[in-house]
């Protein structure tokens, strides 16, 4: 089985036999400020936490709520042909942010599941619920820009939809990289 250390000085976790001298986080050289990582994790757990498989995926909504929110706006204010394009790139950016959303959500739900083995903690209830909001406002952003496209106030509900959104996906990224050093044992 593999062993693992971590750094005394930041805390990084590392399979020993990838240590090389010096911590790849902090930099901080010499074999005496490692030691043996010991809380145990079953190496399939381990192996898949270390997928990073939730916050690769999450990756793609908190960059699209972004561009769904700024790119109208900046098109707005600029002439043609920019403005066409800058439409373009955030309609693909609607198309699309519901469904990365929902990607975040399996993902999230999966990990969760990992590293807890429940998703009924009350920090993962928070996230779900923040979760759900996020889904459903990305889909009625979608409804908006169906039925009006950028045209005359859609733009601005577009706009608020989006920020409210953005908020979300602060918040879901906030909660959610308090847990990284946190899991429960076996
Ligand atoms: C059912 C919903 C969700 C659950 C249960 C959940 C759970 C988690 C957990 C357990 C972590 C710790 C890291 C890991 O084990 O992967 C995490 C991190 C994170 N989550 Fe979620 N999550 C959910 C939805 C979302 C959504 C929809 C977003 C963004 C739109 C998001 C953004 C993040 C971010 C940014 C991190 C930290 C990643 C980093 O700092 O690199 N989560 N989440
Ligand atoms: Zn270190």
């Amino acid at each position: 089985m593999e062993e693992y250390i971590y750094c005394k000085a930041c805390g990084y976790i590392m399979a020993k036999s990838h240590f090389t001298g010096r911590c790849p986080a902090c930099g901080i050289p010499g074999e005496a400020l490692f030691e043996a990582y010991t809380k145990q994790l079953s190496p399939g757990r381990r192996f898949l936490l270390d997928q990073h498989i939730h916050p690769i995926a999450v990756h793609f909504p908190q960059v699209l709520i972004l561009i769904t929110l700024l790119l109208p706006l900046i098109a707005l204010v600029i002439g043609n042909p920019l403005r066409e394009q800058l439409q373009i790139v955030a309609m693909l950016a609607i198309f699309v942010l519901p469904l990365t959303v929902l990607g975040g959500i399996c993902t999230g739900l999966f990990d969760g599941r990992l590293r807890f083995r429940r998703v009924t903690t009350p920090l993962l209830v928070r996230k779900i619920i923040a979760s759900v909001i996020l889904q459903l406002l990305s889909l009625i952003i979608l409804g908006v820009y169906l039925s009006s496209g950028f045209s005359g106030n859609a733009v601005w509900i577009i706009a608020a939809l989006s920020a409210v959104g953005t908020a979300c996906s602060i918040y879901l990224g906030r909660t959610g990289a308090t847990m990284f050093s946190s899991f429960l044992p076996g």
